[in-house]
């Protein structure tokens, strides 16, 4: 399939993890920031770890936005909302937003360890109501850690999509099972975002208290729920 993929924050840890397993998947990556050359920049670095022949560009976000047909959301819960606003105008009708964005407390002071209460119950529910209609949201990779996307072996963790549209999440759910080690489960609407968002607040409490970067695995489920599809 054709496509082209903008990862908005992509010079940023989790965004750069994401955007440089897509491009080693072959996909079409643009890394969006605020800043062109620092896009441009983190498009270089993938570039040297991907191979030449890695489809990786970079441009300043709502570039990236305006061509691209699905996009990644991975910036801080501080800058989200304002982020959202700005590119209203620049997402495409049909294109799908992919938020991997987790509401922490630390984005207001507070610990990393605790979300934030969000008036919508998820920050991904929050971008489906910032976002025009006919742009199709979906909730995914809040558990999988920067550190284990940045490194170098298989992604040994589930990822729980939920979108409130079934072939949005079809979609996602196959692209992210093209990260080698990754399952991708549906996990059904996105109101269940709320849910993933707090998983990650857990994850960073283990990781502080055992020194590691955990992730999640779901057992018991029939092997068709484990394929992507
Ligand atoms: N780090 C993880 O392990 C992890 C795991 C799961 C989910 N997440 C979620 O993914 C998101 C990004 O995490 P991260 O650790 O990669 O964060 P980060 O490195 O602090 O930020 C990512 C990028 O977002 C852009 N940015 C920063 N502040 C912004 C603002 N106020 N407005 C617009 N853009 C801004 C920056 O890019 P430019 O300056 O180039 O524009 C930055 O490089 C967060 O919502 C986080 O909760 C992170």
């Amino acid at each position: 399939m054709s496509r082209t993929i903008a990862v908005l924050g992509g010079t940023g840890a989790e965004g750069f993890g994401l955007a440089l397993r897509l491009a080693q998947a072959r996909e079409t990556v643009i890394i969006g920031s605020r800043d062109a050359k620092r896009a441009q920049d983190a498009a270089d670095k993938i570039k040297q770890r991907a191979g030449a022949n890695a489809k990786i560009s970079g441009m300043e976000n709502a570039v990236a936005c305006a061509v691209a047909d699905l996009i990644v959301l991975t910036v801080p819960f501080e800058g989200h909302a304002t982020l959202l606003k700005q590119l209203k105008t620049a997402f495409r009708p049909g294109s799908i937003v992919v938020d991997a964005t987790v509401p922490l407390a630390s984005s207001v002071g507070g610990r990393a360890t605790r979300t934030l209460g969000v008036w919508q119950g998820s920050a991904a529910q929050e971008t489906a109501e910032l976002l025009p209609s006919g742009v199709f949201v979906v909730a995914a990779f809040q558990n999988v850690g920067a550190e284990i996307l940045n490194g170098e072996g298989p992604v040994e963790c589930d990822v729980i999509v939920c979108s409130d549209d079934v072939e949005a999440s079809k979609t996602v759910r196959e692209l992210a099972a093209k990260i080698p080690g990754v399952r991708a489960i549906d996990g059904g609407k996105l109101e269940n975002a709320r849910i993933l968002e707090q998983i990650t607040a857990l994850l960073i409490g283990l990781n502080i208290r055992h020194k590691g970067h955990s992730g999640i695995r779901i057992t018991g489920l029939p092997p068709a729920a484990y394929t992507g599809r």
